[in-house]
């Protein structure tokens, strides 16, 4: 249990104190229509730190640029989690090179869950000189006096923290929406599933205080937000004088929010209490994503799940038996260290027993530092490939299946916004995180509307409001 919170309620926060270094920027700035452009690599944590950088920037007198080759300064929030996911920053090193030799004066600034590492912070200080300011995930609050630094000393700033010191609060947001946010309610991972990079670059876990919470979901239910999504890499193993079903009570009655969402649940910490509040609290979402990575009880202890198959689909059976009409989601990753073809057999028939009416499929990527990077055993990436292949079929078919179900049914809708494609349809998304779109000749969006599911098809419902 994560008991930092409990003990050194005072260390766990620190108060965001660069405002004089926003005047000091936005001074600098004043009347040259300065323009930032952030690019997200990372997962939902990845996205709220981003909309913190654009709150801070902000604050600096910067305004969003439609495009890239606009900006001037650019901030990349990088992801490490797969090989694919650092590629992609490596893909615009070699964009923002060309640009900065265009305008001397465009500023590059790296940070994220990449930067937390040091063979990538050499590489980058040796190779990508053009780089202006690199920070990590534990100090984003310091952005604008590091920002300030290296305007005013004309220099290059690397700024690493190895550890957290503590959750930073009061950090300025600009959300990317006007009708659903972000809330993140733990930061860091404690599992250290053999696999996953995330603690190494994320820390321990550390728990928000719940009045930090509480504050920041009324300040958002007062600029109109309908939906907030609770998030944490283990979410459910939330603790700070109160529990995660404990923190659920405690913001279910704030007026104007409408539905309520959380990410991602570890199995071994979903409790009895979490899904009673799920059923007591009317605007908990009827969805859950539970990653289940593998079906193999031998697969599953040497990724350090700590949890069997048995195990899981028997959570499985109280979850449904307790929420009516939930939607379950799941991660998978195939070709593990070892992983036989029994073992992946296994996977696709829990897969299919577990009736699960979404999944993120992942092929193992190798992550230096991790336990099962070490293991000779690591599958030959054509063996992964195949299997992958067989599971997204499953995955697709069953999705599809799910779909279908929904024919019929009247599904309320938070609608989104117009269709990009279409104007005259509306997109949104289902209690259960299904997409859907309906025709409308009305602009309804940020309403939640009921809409007649007419045909299920494998990525959205398409439907009719009633
Ligand atoms: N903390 C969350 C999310 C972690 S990252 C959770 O535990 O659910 C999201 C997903 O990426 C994981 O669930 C896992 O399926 C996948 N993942 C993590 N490390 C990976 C790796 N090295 N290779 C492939 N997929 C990985
Ligand atoms: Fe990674 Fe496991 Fe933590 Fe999720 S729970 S972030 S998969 S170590
Ligand atoms: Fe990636 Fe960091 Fe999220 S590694 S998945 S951005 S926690």
């Amino acid at each position: 249990m994560n008991d930092f919170c409990n003990k050194y309620p005072s260390d766990n926060m620190l108060l965001y104190n660069a405002d004089q270094y926003c005047r000091k920027i936005a001074s600098i700035n004043y009347g040259k229509n300065a323009k930032y452009f952030i690019e997200t690599l990372g997962c939902q944590m990845n996205e709220a730190d981003s909309e913190q950088l654009a709150g801070m920037l902000t604050d600096m007198g910067y305004s969003q640029a439609e495009d890239i080759s606009s900006a001037d300064i650019i901030v990349i929030n990088t992801c490490c989690v797969r090989e694919n996911a650092e590629f992609k920053l490596y893909g615009h090193l070699g964009e923002l090179k060309i640009l900065k030799q265009r305008n001397k004066e465009l500023l590059i600034v790296l940070c994220g869950c990449m930067m937390q590492q040091s063979h990538v912070v050499d590489k980058i200080k040796n190779s990508y000189k053009y780089v202006d300011i690199l920070f990590g995930t534990h100090n984003r609050q310091e952005f604008p006096e590091l920002l300030f630094d290296s305007i005013s000393e004309k220099k290059k700033i690397y700024e690493i923290w190895e550890e957290s010191r503590g959750i930073a609060e009061n950090v300025p947001v600009k959300r990317s929406s006007t009708i659903t946010a972000y809330v993140p309610v733990t930061h860091g991972c404690n599992n250290f599933c053999s696999y996953c990079i995330v603690p190494y670059v994320r820390g321990r876990e550390h728990s928000r205080h719940p009045e930090m919470i509480k504050k920041e979901i009324i300040q958002l239910a007062s600029e109109g937000i309908k939906e907030i999504t609770l998030l944490g890499q283990n979410v459910n193993s939330y603790y700070c004088g109160m529990d995660f079903p404990g923190l659920l009570h405690y913001i279910s009655d704030i007026e104007g929010i409408e539905r309520i969402r959380f990410l991602s649940c570890h199995p071994k910490d979903l409790s009895d209490d979490l899904i009673k509040a799920m059923v007591e609290i009317p605007k908990m979402c009827s969805h859950i994503h539970l990653p289940l990575q593998s079906g193999s009880n031998k697969v599953l202890q040497q990724m350090n799940r700590k949890y069997t198959k048995e195990q899981y689909l028997m959570l499985i059976d109280k979850i449904r038996a307790s929420i009516k009409d939930i939607a379950i989601s799941t991660d998978i990753i195939v070709g593990f260290p070892g992983e036989t073809e029994e073992d992946f057999n296994e996977t696709l028939e829990v897969y299919e027993k577990a009736g699960f009416d979404f999944a993120f499929t992942f092929i193992y990527s190798k992550r230096t530092g991790t336990a099962a990077a070490k293991r000779p055993d690591q599958i030959p990436e054509d063996i992964k490939d195949t299997r992958f292949a067989r599971l997204v079929a499953l995955v697709n078919d069953m999705t599809l299946a799910s779909n279908i179900r929904d024919e019929n049914k009247v599904l309320q809708v938070l609608t989104g916004g117009k269709s990009r494609t279409d104007r005259s349809v509306m997109t949104g998304r289902t209690s259960s995180n299904k997409i859907v779109n309906f025709k409308c000749d009305n602009d309804f969006t940020g309403h939640l509307v009921d809409v007649k599911i007419k045909k299920g098809h494998t990525w959205y419902l398409e439907g009719e409001k009633v």
